[in-house]
């Protein structure tokens, strides 16, 4: 009983199984792109375009990747509304702090982070997923929710399973 007790509600079900099967598709569709010879700077860009269709809690999808000295992360591409932070220092922010403790953020509540660095006044959660070879850092996907709570375990490792190939092509580039 406990079980049906703590179930989602099935609409939040389905739209939770949805997602992931978007995502699942994304990933297959990035490995044809490599196949077909797209390098990585088509591939991060169709990501965040998807990425951003899989799920109607994504409100705001970006790449930041890591530069060459390592100090600072710039923004890629995005879609969602404009930020002024294209360029963010290593330690700064959500976004920095994931690189510096070399660990993803799943930020229910982003009012409760100290060193939060606001993209725009409505986003209530954050999720930064690490796009990453062992411990080498090449950057990493940004989502913003307009909801608290938005990101679960699932939505993770979904985005992760996304940054897991976005990652392959880049080490590829870099050999
Ligand atoms: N919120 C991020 C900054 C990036 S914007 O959300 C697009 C942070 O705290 O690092």
């Amino acid at each position: 009983m406990n079980g049906v007790r703590n179930s989602p509600a099935p609409e939040a079900f389905s739209r939770k199984i949805q997602a992931m099967q978007n995502v699942t598709q994304l990933v297959k569709e990035l490995q044809e792109m490599r196949d077909q010879g797209f390098l990585s700077d088509a591939l991060l860009r169709h990501a965040v375009k998807k990425v951003k269709r899989a799920s109607d809690k994504y409100d705001w999808v970006g790449v930041y990747l890591l530069n060459e000295a390592g100090d600072e992360l710039w923004l890629h591409n995005y879609v969602g509304s404009p930020t002024e932070h294209s360029r963010i220092p290593v330690g700064s922010g959500v976004c920095g702090t994931a690189v510096e403790e070399k660990t993803n953020q799943n930020i229910p509540d982003v009012s409760a982070v100290e060193n939060y660095l606001a993209c725009n006044p409505e986003v209530q959660s954050e999720l930064v997923v690490l796009i990453r070879a062992g411990d080498e850092i090449f950057g990493q996907i940004d989502i913003d929710s307009d909801e608290k709570k938005a990101f679960s375990d699932e939505d993770e490792a979904a985005v992760q399973a996304v940054a897991d190939k976005l990652a392959e092509q880049i080490a590829a580039e870099r050999r």
